[in-house]
Formats: structure tokens, C-alpha cells, sequence
């Protein structure tokens, strides 16, 4: 029997835990196996950003089935995830420090999320770096193109504003679309380019547009 599609996520300390959110909740609406590792700075940093503990499986499934999900402890360098014989289909560190872009740059494995990346190149298997910093200073572009140059995917947090966004969420979703769709699993989230004319008006966000929705950001 063919086994469960199963991707690392490794969560790290720089700002946009709200992607990883919305990531773990639609790679479990698609069915694949969340293997999950948080460094304490993305703990702290889904608490800061989003109120909530990121060890409560619960809330970060949101409706959907936290079973899916396997938390594994940021320290514990032995476990499955660090080694290659541990068939995945990838891994994405959302969102990724330049700390953590710097030690998979160099091949540090202190802990286990670093060392699950390390494993995951090693393996030709997909890695994708959502690196969120700005502006960027040469160290960072130099480990992007290391990483890049080791076969690594560095898809930085920035969401396009072409698709005339109205709420936080569709910022979001456009960045875990492009997330989804580089990790090859099939999502229902509306981020595609249509070649048609721009609907009237679209030019400029409505007054009062990029407000947090309704079950915005933090919301279960
Ligand atoms: C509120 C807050 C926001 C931060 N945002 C970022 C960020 O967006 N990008 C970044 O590279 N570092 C950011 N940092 C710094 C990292 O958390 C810090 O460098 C840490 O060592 C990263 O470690 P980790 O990669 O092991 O999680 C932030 C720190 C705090 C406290």
C-alpha cells in the first residue's frame, strides 16, 4: 500500500506564523501526514503574533483532523525526521529566520529542525525556505544562494497585490498557495493569474479593505 504523503514544516522565529497556520491546515485538508517542529523563537513568535500556544494541535488544525499532525521536540536530534531513511516529500520552514536560513546555508544540524533540513537536501528531497526579512544584507543573499545552490527553494513571505486583495487572509493565502503549489499538493485557494480585464474599480483597495476579516488572523 502506498504510503501517506507525508511533509516536514518546520516553524522558526521570524515574523508571519500566520503563514504556518494556514499551511498545516491545508496540507491536513489535503491528507498529508504534518511532521512538525517549532524552534522556541517560533513558539514565541506564534504566541506573540497569533495568541496561542503552537503545541496545542488542536487550534493549529483548525477544522481539521489534528492526528494529522506529529510534533516532534525541537532538541531531539534522534528522532525520524532527522534521518534520511525517513521517507518525506519535502520540507518547508515557514517562516524561516535568517538564522535558520543561515545554519541549512552551512549545514549546521544542532537541532532538529536544522538537521531535518540538512537530511532533506542531503536526500534531493524539496526543501522551501519562506524567509521573511527586510531589507536584506549580502549574509542573507549569500546563504540564499547557498541554499539555492544546494537545491533548496527560497520562496521569501511576499504576497502580490495584483489579485486585489481585500482582507489579511488573501495575503496569506496567496504566499501558502505558491507554498502548496511548489510542495505539489492540490489546494482550492483562489491566487491564479486570470487573463481578463480587471474588474471596474480594481485599481486601488477599497476604503477600508486590507481590515482583518471576520475569523481573521488568530481566529480558530
Ligand atoms: C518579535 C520578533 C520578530 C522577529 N522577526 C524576525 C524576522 O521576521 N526575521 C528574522 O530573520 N528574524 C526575526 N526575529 C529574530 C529571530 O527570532 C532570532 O534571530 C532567532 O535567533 C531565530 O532563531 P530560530 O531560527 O532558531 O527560530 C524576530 C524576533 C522577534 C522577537
Amino acid at each position: 500500500m502506498q504510503p501517506n504523503r507525508r511533509i516536514i514544516v518546520g516553524i522558526s522565529g521570524a515574523s508571519g506564523a500566520c503563514y504556518a497556520q494556514q499551511l498545516i491546515r491545508s496540507l491536513l485538508r489535503a491528507k498529508i501526514e504534518v511532521h512538525l517542529v517549532i524552534s522556541p523563537m517560533g513558539q514565541r513568535l506564534v504566541h506573540d503574533e497569533l495568541d496561542h500556544d503552537a503545541t496545542d494541535l488542536s487550534w493549529l488544525a483548525g477544522d481539521e483532523d489534528p492526528s494529522g499532525i506529529t510534533l516532534y521536540s525541537y532538541q531531539d536530534v534522534g528522532a525520524a525526521i532527522a534521518s534520511g531513511s525517513f521517507v518525506t516529500d519535502g520540507m518547508v520552514i515557514c517562516p524561516c529566520s535568517s538564522h535558520s536560513l543561515s545554519a541549512v546555508a552551512m549545514g549546521s544540524s544542532t537541532n532538529l529542525l536544522h538537521r531535518a533540513a540538512q537530511v532533506t537536501l542531503k536526500e534531493r528531497r524539496r526543501l522551501v525556505l519562506v524567509h521573511r526579512e527586510m531589507p536584506l544584507g549580502l549574509i542573507d543573499i549569500r546563504n540564499m544562494a547557498a541554499v539555492t545552490e544546494a537545491g533548496g527553494i527560497v520562496c521569501p513571505a511576499n504576497p502580490g497585490f495584483y489579485l486585489g486583495p481585500r482582507h489579511l487572509n488573501d495575503l496569506v493565502d496567496f504566499v501558502v498557495a505558491r507554498l502548496l503549489d511548489l510542495m505539489e499538493v492540490q489546494h482550492n485557494l483562489s491566487i491564479r493569474w486570470k487573463e481578463q480585464p480587471p474588474p471596474e474599480g480594481s485599481l486601488g483597495p477599497p476604503e477600508g479593505s486590507l481590515g482583518p476579516p471576520e475569523g481573521s488572523l488568530g481566529e480558530t
